[in-house]
């Protein structure tokens, strides 16, 4: 979601601000801006669009400031124009505000703020918050005291960074609902949503909790809570370096974390698989291993590609713990009084951590005394650092908004879950359990494999296809949520209408839709249900449907009935969405190439959704 930086120190403002926030472009980009104080007084610039038009905005602009704020924004409130663009102005100009949330009673305060004469100029739930500040900030009253006074009429959720132009020496910081970290330097400080705008700076961080604020200056901070009880802050180093938040000679993220995946799914195993005992070992979990194998039932809950990966991990566990699990979409999950009894636990899928519906979700099952682990990439993160445990999957910073890279060390990390689950309660034998885990370590050559040796048949593939308007993604079995992936890549960042369907239920409706236009995709490798995925491509065929089959290679006989086929190396079959992934993310990323689409930003969307 809409990502926030402010900085005070020894450096110019507005290069470190602008660096930030292309940091954090991927949060939202529908528009930008910033403040910063010179001679006592607030400057704000705001552009529409992206961050590239407002440095060039900014680019005859030498400001000798060294305090300010900047925003770049996921339209919540208002249409995504300059004028909405943060950051927000009181009505005297004097308090800046940049917020990442959603003021839900933005209403009341607005008309409540007006009949006090405060005149608003955007249709911004967050203008509200400077002119609820100005509101309290009156003579005698300090501005630490105005805001929290502000904060607590507040409903909703907000990550805030706040100047007030009174005080040039100091930012303000404020967490309820959406992160907001405090990056240390020396004679400098920093305030973010983001670790990956700071890390060019310091990797020295203190995470503000809910409810808390922070008054910020160039040599320290202090932090209370909205009652004003001072808190100790507590120092964490970051993990992240610099490298992995840049592009690497690729010419997009998303390329660069599809070629990455040989690596990330490496690093989601390492340490972690016992070939010898045939089970794998996640220290994050160890000390709840009791009460897990003990679970009558599991529900999952996650958001988009990770709901998709929650859909895996319910194959995974099912057939190798023989644990009922139920998969939720976590937005649906908080809503409809889900029924939590004694020996069930919830595990949340989030690559951010910090998705607004799967962090409610997650609130919700402890709310019901449920235990709650996670499976999580953003170290620090609100989700992880909530859960009862969890497991890190490692895939590293990912910032293309389509997700790739996570999905799969998601799926490694389910895998190892389950086999550790069945080993320990015995329903996956010692041979069972090693032929799983040496299967494991060989995907990573076995991912490397098909990048090197089928990428330039998908691209071919994408150039025969990307103009059409539709296509349909089917698979059986574990691979039916991969379908689903493969859809949604293609939905998400080349626009082209795409549904995933299990392959057999394709003759209840999907059917209907096919024509000579229709590209339609089969997950079509080498196991139990081959001979039923090759009827269904026979009824896509027959009704001069178009077939890109996904089959295991070596299988020539494919060729017969296939318009185009990709192929992938033999593995389990438990593992193989591992694998059949791959393609379907290269031909999304491909087909959205030639279609001249916004690869890392596709249109609309936001990779960290950080409201409801
Ligand atoms: C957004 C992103 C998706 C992501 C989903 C869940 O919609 O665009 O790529 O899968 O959120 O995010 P999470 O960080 O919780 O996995």
């Amino acid at each position: 979601m809409c990502g926030i930086i402010g900085y005070i120190g020894k450096r110019k403002v507005v290069p470190v601000l602008i660096d930030g926030l292309k940091r954090m472009e991927y949060r939202g980009y529908d528009s930008a801006g910033l403040a910063y104080i010179r001679d006592g007084e607030i400057v704000a610039v705001k552009s529409m669009g992206k961050i590239a038009r407002l440095e060039q905005q900014l680019q005859d602009v030498d400001a000798e400031s060294h305090i300010g704020v900047a925003h770049t924004r996921w339209a919540t409130h208002g249409e995504p124009n300059e004028k909405n663009a943060h950051p927000h102005l009181d009505c005297t100009g004097r308090i800046a505000v940049v917020h990442n949330g959603i003021v839900e009673n933005y209403r009341a305060l607005r008309k409540y703020l007006q009949k006090q004469g405060h005149r608003f100029t955007t249709e911004t739930d967050t203008e509200v918050i400077a002119h609820l500040i100005e509101e309290y900030y009156k003579k005698d009253i300090p501005f630490i005291d105005a805001l929290t006074s502000a904060l607590l009429q507040i409903e909703g959720t907000y990550g805030l960074a706040i100047l007030n132009a009174d005080e040039p020496n100091k930012l303000y910081a404020a967490r309820h609902g959406s992160p907001v970290i405090i990056g240390k330097g020396e004679k400098e400080n920093f305030v973010a949503s983001d670790a990956a705008a700071i890390i060019r700076y310091t990797n020295r961080v203190i995470y503000l909790n809910e409810g808390e604020v922070a008054e910020v200056t160039d040599d320290g901070f202090e932090i209370f809570t909205l009652r004003k009880d001072r808190v100790k802050p507590e120092v964490q180093k970051l993990t992240m370096t610099l490298q992995e938040l840049e592009k690497g000679g690729y010419p997009h993220f998303m390329l660069k974390e599809i070629f990455e995946q040989p690596a990330t799914v490496r690093n989601s195993f390492r340490g972690r698989l016992n070939l010898e005992m045939g089970t794998a070992r996640l220290n994050g979990l160890k000390s709840h291993l009791d009460v897990i194998e003990k679970l009558k039932r599991i529900v999952i809950t996650a958001c988009g590609t990770s709901w998709h990966a929650a859909l895996i991990g319910e194959y995974l566990i099912e057939e190798l713990a023989r644990i009922p699990v139920e998969v939720e979409y976590a937005s649906e999950f908080r809503y409809r009084s889900p029924v939590l009894d004694d020996g069930t636990a919830v595990f949340v899928i989030s690559q951010s951590g910090e998705t607004a519906d799967t962090l409610a979700a997650l609130r919700e099952a402890h709310n019901q005394g449920v235990s709650v682990f996670g499976i999580v990439n953003v170290v620090g993160s609100t989700i992880a650092r909530e859960t009862d445990a969890g497991v890190y999957i490692h895939a590293g910073p990912e910032i293309g908004v389509a997700s790739t890279k996570a999905f799969t060390s998601q799926i490694t990390v389910l895998a190892l879950t389950a086999l550790m689950l069945g080993r320990r309660r015995g329903i996956v034998s010692t041979e069972r359990g090693y032929e799983l885990a040496s299967h494991l370590a060989k995907i990573p050559e076995k991912i490397k494999w098909i990048l090197d040796s089928q990428t330039a048949n998908i691209k071919k593939i994408a150039e025969k296809y990307h103009k059409k308007n539709n296509a349909l993604f089917l698979g059986r079995g574990i691979n039916f949520p991969v379908a689903l992936e493969g859809a949604l890549k293609l939905k998400e960042i080349s626009y082209i209408h795409a549904e995933g369907y299990p392959a057999a239920e394709m003759k209840h409706g999907p059917i209907a839709l096919i024509d000579e236009n229709m590209p339609v995709f089969f997950i079509a490798i080498d196991d139990l249900m081959y001979k039923k995925v090759v009827s269904n491509i026979e009824e896509v065929r027959s009704r001069k449907g178009k077939v890109i089959a996904i089959a295991t290679l070596g299988n020539e006989e494919i060729r017969r009935y296939a318009d185009d086929v990709v192929y992938i190396p033999e593995t389990d079959y438990l593992l193989s969405p591992l694998l059949t992934v791959i393609p379907m993310q290269l031909f999304a990323y491909y087909t959205a190439v030639l279609r001249g689409c916004s690869i890392d930003q596709p249109r609309n969307l936001a990779k960290s959704v950080t409201v409801e």
